[in-house]
């Protein structure tokens, strides 16, 4: 197929631009270069560097069989004091994509979604169908996009997917995380094994879990990647399909850290912080209706091999 990719030079969308190439997909990638990198996109990939919205017209007129949509602002944090970066560069980019790709006939989408839709939930592992009520600008926005998404397949008959993504970790290969601002607990961990930074702390070890520190569910990224490659392949005209992808497995922090020192062999000093504001204390996925629909089967489940993987991609740098 001829796919469209938005955001391709960014850490989840190269990753995946470089699984659909594997897979002998020709892939296209739409990106301002804002927070992704030119050379994080995959060889044989054509980069048009743009923003989505103004070029989303004139580059689906070429005719494309579909688009996987990863071009998004995602800093929580960020959300809260700055929403109109969020509702522009989140919904109303993604309401002009809609808009030619109904323009111009493009049959498929895979949005790029998140368990942040959710807010705090009421039951762990968290299904598709828990409430959604996010407690940040940027969950918010997802969530404005995923339903434009129902009601424009219902209406024009797109064949579309949300995924809602959990933590996302490791690298596939060459393609990892480096953001210009790092706010994620892995790679942070792993720049004080580097020595970019004297310690890590530790967002609160007075929660309400096993150890007192924040359990996240991590999915290793090459997993990720193989259910928007069964999503774009498998998607049904008309409709609108929701998963969530995460491994129904939770890590505390602590946990987490403890992963990083055995990967790295480094000591890495840990100081208790206080809480983080929005921090949810366990998010943890239910994706048994990624696994029984889409055929989707994580293969890199354990926190060792997905933090050995993106330690392998840090040092490579
Ligand atoms: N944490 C620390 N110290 C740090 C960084 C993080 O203790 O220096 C803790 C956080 O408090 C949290 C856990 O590590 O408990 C994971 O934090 P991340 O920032 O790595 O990830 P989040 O769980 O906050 O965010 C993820 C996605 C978001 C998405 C959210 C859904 O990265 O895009 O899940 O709630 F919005």
């Amino acid at each position: 197929m001829k796919l469209l990719v938005t955001g391709g030079a960014g850490y989840v969308g190269s990753a995946c631009s470089a699984r659909l190439v594997e897979a002998g997909h020709e892939v296209v990638v739409v990106d301002d270069l804002s927070t992704g990198h030119a050379d994080a996109v995959p060889e044989g990939c054509r980069l048009v560097q743009a923003d989505v919205a103004d070029v989303a017209n004139t580059l689906l007129g070429e005719g494309f069989d579909g688009v996987l949509h990863y071009a998004a602002k995602s800093l929580v944090g960020e959300s809260m004091q700055d929403p109109a970066k969020y509702w522009h560069g989140n919904v109303v980019t993604s309401l002009r994509l809609l808009d030619a790709m109904r323009e111009h006939g493009t049959p498929r989408l895979v949005f790029s979604s998140t368990a942040a839709v959710y807010g705090e939930p009421d039951e762990v592992p968290i299904p598709e169908t828990a409430p959604t009520r996010p407690t940040n600008t940027y969950g918010a926005t997802k969530l404005a996009v995923d339903h434009m998404i129902t009601s424009y397949a219902a209406a024009h008959g797109l064949a579309a997917t949300s995924l809602r993504y959990f933590n996302v970790a490791g690298a596939h290969g060459r393609y990892g995380e480096r953001h210009a601002i790092e706010t994620h607990l892995i790679p942070i961990v792993l720049q004080v094994a580097t020595g970019q930074r004297d310690q890590v702390q530790i967002y609160g070890e007075d929660w309400d879990t096993e150890d007192g520190t924040c359990v996240r569910d991590y999915i290793h990224v090459t997993d990720l990647a193989d259910a928007h490659l069964l999503a774009i392949e498998n998607a049904t005209p008309g409709q609108h399909a929701i998963y969530n992808l995460g491994n129904g497995t939770g890590f505390s922090v602590r946990q987490v850290i403890e992963a990083c020192r055995t990967a790295t062999g480094h000591k890495i000093p840990a100081q208790t912080a206080p809480r983080r504001a929005g921090d949810p204390a366990v998010l943890v996925a239910s994706s048994d209706r990624a696994r029984t629909e889409l055929g989707w089967k994580p293969e890199r489940t354990d926190i060792a091999t997905i933090v050995e993987d993106a330690w392998d991609f840090t040092r490579s740098r």
